[in-house]
C-alpha cells in the first residue's frame, strides 16, 4: 500500500498541546480523504524528525487516532489509515471545524462514488474492450522484465519507434494483412488515435474536405473538430455498407474508412469496392485513411486483403495511409498503435509526431517487439478469435431468446460487439440510462452520428461482449431485456 507523504501537514497553534494539534492535523487529512484508506503512515520516529516534535508527541497522537478508529496499528508493520471511517464522526454534532470537515468528507465520498472505476467503464457491455482476463500477462511481465534494465534504451529514442518493433510489425502485417511495408514506412504511435491524428494532419489543412462514414467512429469526429476540417458524411446502410457512389463522385481530399468491420454498422467492403476506392483516390489525388479495425476477428469468413495491400500489388499505394492498433488484439491500456505511410510522407508524419508527443516509451516497444517476433501475438489472436466467436454466438442466441424478435442484430459476425436495432418501444437513451443504473453499459447508436441530416426512424445500440465472460452473457442479456420491457 502506498506510503503517505506528510507533505503540508500543519500543526495549528489553536490547540493546547502539540499532541492534540498533531491528532487534529492527521484526523483532518483522513476525514478529507486526502490520506486514503489503507495508506501507511510514517513511522513515529520519522514523523517526529520531519515535524521537529518529540517522538512521544507522535506516539500519543497515533494512540489517540487508533482509539478513535481513524488509524490502525498492525503488529510489526506500522500504522495505517483505518478501513472504516469512524461513524460517530459523521453522525454526531461536532464543533465548527469538525462540522466543516465532516461535510468535506461526505462530499469526497460522493465524488468518489460518482467517478466510474476502471471496472465500470470496461465491464459489460462496453464496446471496444477485449477480454482482459484472457491476456497472457505473466508472459508480458517476463518480456517487460527482460528489457527493463537495458541502459541503451533508457535515453532519448528514435521518434519513429523502435527498429526491432517496426521490423517485427512489418513481418506480421505482411503475412497477416498483405500490407506492403518496409520498417522504414512504419511509425509507432500512441494507439490508432494518434495514428489517425497524424495521418489527417499530414495530409489535410483547416477547411479541407474529409469524407467519413456516417455513422462513424466518434474519436475521429473529435479530430475533425480540433483540426477544423470540413466533414462530409458518407452513408453506411445496414447490411449494405458504404455508399461507394457518393465517394466516387466526390472531390474530397481524403476518406476515412473502417473497411474490415465498419464501426458501428458492422459491414465490410469487398474486394471490388476496395478497388473502386483505390482507383478513386489515385485519379482524384485524394488520400485514403484505412483504419483496419477488427480485421483480426472475423467469424464468418476469411478477412479481405487490406486496401493498402491490394493497392500495393497494383503499385497504387501512394495515397493510402494504413492505421493499426494493439488495443483490441492485446489490451487498450497499452496505448500502442502504428501508421504505415507512403515513403514520401514519412518525414512529414515524423515532424508531426515529434511535435505532438516526441518518442514513444521504449521498454514497452521492445517487449512488444519480442511478443510479436516470438509468435505470442499471433497465438493470442488465434485463441481469442475462437473465444470471441463463441461469445458472439452466445450473444446472438441470448438476444433471440430474450427479445422475442423485437431486437434485430444488424452487424456482421465479427469484432467485439453486436449492433442491434428495434422499432418503437423504449428509446435507445432510456434503455441505456436504465442499464447504467444497474452498472451495465449500453451505447446508444446516436453516439456515432455527427449531426447527420438523415432522419433515423429506428432505435439502435451497441453491445460489446469482448470483456464479458461467456457464462455471464446470457444472464446479462436477460437483465437488459428486463429493462427493455420494463
Ligand atoms: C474504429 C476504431 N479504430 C481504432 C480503434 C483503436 O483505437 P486506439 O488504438 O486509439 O485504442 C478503435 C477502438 O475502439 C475503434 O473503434
Amino acid at each position: 500500500m502506498q506510503p503517505i507523504d506528510v507533505g503540508d501537514l500543519q500543526l495549528s497553534e489553536q490547540h493546547d498541546t502539540r499532541q492534540t494539534a498533531l491528532f487534529h492535523a492527521i484526523r483532518e487529512k483522513i476525514v478529507q480523504d486526502l490520506w486514503s484508506k489503507g495508506s501507511k503512515l510514517p513511522s513515529t520516529r520519522k514523523l517526529a524528525v520531519e515535524l521537529s516534535v518529540s517522538r512521544n508527541t507522535v506516539i500519543y497522537a497515533y494512540e489517540q487516532l487508533v482509539t478513535e478508529g481513524y488509524i490502525e496499528s498492525r503488529k510489526g508493520s506500522g500504522f495505517y489509515v483505518s478501513v472504516e471511517q469512524p461513524e460517530h464522526f459523521l453522525n454526531s454534532p461536532q464543533p465548527n471545524l469538525v462540522q466543516k470537515t465532516s461535510q468535506l468528507a461526505t462530499q469526497a465520498e460522493v465524488a468518489r462514488r460518482n467517478i466510474k472505476t476502471a471496472l465500470d467503464i470496461n465491464g459489460g457491455f462496453a464496446p471496444g474492450v477485449p477480454d482482459l482476463n484472457a491476456f497472457p500477462f505473466a508472459k508480458w511481465q517476463r518480456l517487460l522484465q527482460r528489457h527493463s534494465t537495458r541502459q541503451n534504451i533508457a535515453g532519448n529514442q528514435d521518434v519513429q519507434g523502435s527498429v526491432a518493433l517496426r521490423d517485427a510489425l512489418s513481418g506480421y502485417l505482411a503475412s497477416s494483412r498483405s500490407v506492403r511495408c518496409h520498417a522504414d514506412r512504419i511509425i509507432i504511435t500512441a494507439g490508432a488515435q494518434q495514428a489517425i491524428s497524424i495521418g489527417l494532419m499530414a495530409t489535410l489543412m483547416t477547411g479541407d474536405e474529409l469524407l467519413m462514414e456516417e455513422p462513424g467512429y466518434r474519436q475521429v469526429h473529435k479530430i475533425v473538430d480540433l483540426l477544423k476540417l470540413n466533414l462530409d458524411g458518407v452513408a453506411v446502410r445496414e447490411k449494405v455498407g458504404l455508399d461507394i457512389d457518393k465517394v466516387l463522385s466526390s472531390k474530397a481530399k481524403a476518406l476515412y474508412v473502417t473497411p474490415s468491420n465498419q464501426y458501428p454498422m458492422g459491414t465490410t467492403l469487398n474486394t471490388e469496392q476496395r478497388l473502386k476506392l483505390i482507383d478513386w483516390a489515385n485519379k482524384n489525388q485524394s488520400w485514403i485513411i484505412e483504419d483496419d479495425y477488427d480485421s483480426e476477428f472475423q467469424f464468418a469468413h476469411r478477412p479481405y486483403t487490406s486496401m493498402q495491400g491490394l493497392a500495393g500489388k497494383l503499385g497504387l499505394d501512394d495515397r493510402i495511409i494504413y492505421v493499426g492498433s494493439l488495443s483490441k488484439v492485446m489490451f487498450n491500456g497499452l496505448r500502442l498503435g502504428y501508421l504505415v505511410v507512403p515513403e514520401h510522407l514519412v518525414t512529414k508524419c515524423l515532424e508531426i509526431k515529434d511535435a505532438l508527443s516526441g518518442d514513444t516509451a521504449s521498454h514497452t516497444q521492445e517487449a512488444l517487439a519480442d511478443f510479436v517476433r516470438e509468435g505470442d501475438l499471433l497465438r493470442h489472436i488465434r485463441k481469442m478469435r475462437r473465444s470471441y466467436k463463441l461469445k458472439y454466438e452466445s450473444m446472438i442466441d441470448a438476444i433471440e431468446s430474450e427479445f422475442n424478435g423485437d431486437l434485430e442484430v444488424i452487424s456482421q459476425a465479427a469484432g467485439l460487439h453486436v449492433t442491434v436495432k428495434w422499432d418503437g418501444g423504449i428509446s435507445e437513451y432510456e434503455w441505456s440510462r436504465r442499464a447504467e443504473l444497474d452498472n451495465i453499459i449500453i451505447r446508444p447508436f446516436s453516439f456515432y452520428e455527427y449531426g447527420s441530416s438523415v432522419e433515423r426512424d429506428w432505435n439502435g445500440a451497441l453491445l460489446g461482449f469482448g470483456n464479458v465472460r461467456l457464462a455471464e452473457i446470457k444472464p446479462k442479456i436477460k437483465a437488459i431485456a428486463r429493462l427493455f420491457y420494463q
